[in-house]
């Protein structure tokens, strides 16, 4: 049986990996995170899954805790990272430690314990730069050139991070003999997707503030959302194929919305009848985002069958039942751009 370890695998992205892992019988998985997935419990208990699921909980930004691993794997789903707009803005010391931290101690480990393929999971943000710097195709396709627009802005240390991840598994696999693929996630959602994102902010908001007008932030800025069943299909189909290793894959959808579409939409949802407010955006965030997929789709038949509707509605539908059983976020939760606006750093 097939040995998979997914570093980040109690996240949003990895525990629905791990599942779908699961859900063929051909593997053993390892979800290694800091914090427990919300799936792992029924994993661990579930007859057909609880002898080829193993959790562990540890801090990989130690090295202890990849040696505490101690055991050979044949593939590893990298998606171990700090991610969020807000925790980039708040802390980009800890985005760079953390997220440099994991990848150097994933490098390392794969030096002293052979594999034969790697995924690491990349973001839309490395080219975000270029987006609003140059005159880019849009849909933008995986060879766009990635840019960092001001070092000093906060905004940039995760793309950074994620920029030196996709170089540093694409050399290191050659050195060492594996096989490397980066997928670049482009705006992934669904029920459970964290508390530090547009769509939970939006419906966190028409929940609990009823603001009246309700204010858009960056009301003409675009974005493509992406459902988190497509997602793993995509990332799964990027790790399984023959025709992935050295390449980068966009994994999202290319329907571009904007934000008054989508915020009006959610408004509709929430029975919102009263007014709209165009407003300000976050810093740095940038204007228009959509990936071109079609590199995934004829490489290995990558197919997203979910719309942005449907997508949206689904993600809500869970917001709305974990407020309305008078819950709050633990972290994350919304915070309006106008508490982001950095001095010169
Ligand atoms: N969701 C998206 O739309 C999107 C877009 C672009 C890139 N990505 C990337 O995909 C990956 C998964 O994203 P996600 O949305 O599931 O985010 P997530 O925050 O839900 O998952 C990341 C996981 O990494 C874990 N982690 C952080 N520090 C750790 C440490 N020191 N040791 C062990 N685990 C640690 C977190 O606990 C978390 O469970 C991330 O690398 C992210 O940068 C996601």
């Amino acid at each position: 049986m097939k040995e998979i370890l997914v570093l980040g695998g109690g996240g949003f992205i990895g525990r629905n990996i791990v599942s779908s892992l699961l859900s063929s019988n051909d593997c053993v998985v390892t979800a290694a995170d800091i914090q427990e997935g919300s799936n792992w419990s029924e994993l661990a208990s579930n007859p057909s899954t609880k002898n080829r699921f193993k959790p562990v909980i540890d801090d990989f930004t130690d090295m202890q805790a990849f040696h505490r691993l101690n055991q050979n794997f044949d593939e590893i789903y990298m998606l171990a990272a700090v991610v969020g707009v807000n925790k980039t803005l708040e802390h980009p010391e800890e985005v760079i430690r953390i997220n440099s931290l994991l990848t150097m101690n994933t490098l390392d480990f794969i030096s002293r314990n052979p594999i034969n393929k790697l995924l690491f999971s990349s973001s839309s943000e490395n080219y975000a730069g270029t987006s609003d710097l140059f005159n880019i195709e849009i849909p933008t396709p995986e060879s766009v050139a990635l840019c960092i627009e001001d070092v000093k802005h906060p905004r940039w240390t995760y793309a950074i991070t994620k920029m030196h991840g996709e170089l540093a598994f694409f050399h290191s696999a050659k050195s060492h003999n594996y096989k490397c693929v980066i997928v670049r996630y482009q705006n992934i959602i669904g029920p459970e997707m964290g508390f530090g994102h547009a769509i939970p902010h939006i419906s966190e908001r028409f929940f609990k503030a009823k603001e009246s007008p309700f204010k858009i932030y960056g009301h003409d800025q675009t974005r493509a959302f992406c459902y988190i069943d497509d997602a793993v299909k995509g990332t799964i189909g990027a790790m399984e194929s023959e025709k992935s290793s050295g390449q980068i894959y966009h994994i999202g959808m290319d329907d571009e919305i904007n934000m008054e579409t989508l915020t009006k939409y959610i408004g509709s949802l929430y029975d919102y009848s009263g007014q709209y407010e165009n407003a300000m955006t976050y810093p740095g965030s940038v204007s228009r985002r959509c990936p071109d997929i079609s590199k995934a789709r004829n490489d290995f038949g990558y197919n997203p069958e979910i719309n942005w509707k449907d997508a949206v509605r689904h993600t809500v539908h869970w917001y709305k039942e974990f407020f309305e059983k008078g819950n709050t976020p633990k972290r994350g939760g919304f915070r309006p751009p106008e508490n982001f606006i950095t001095k010169d750093r």
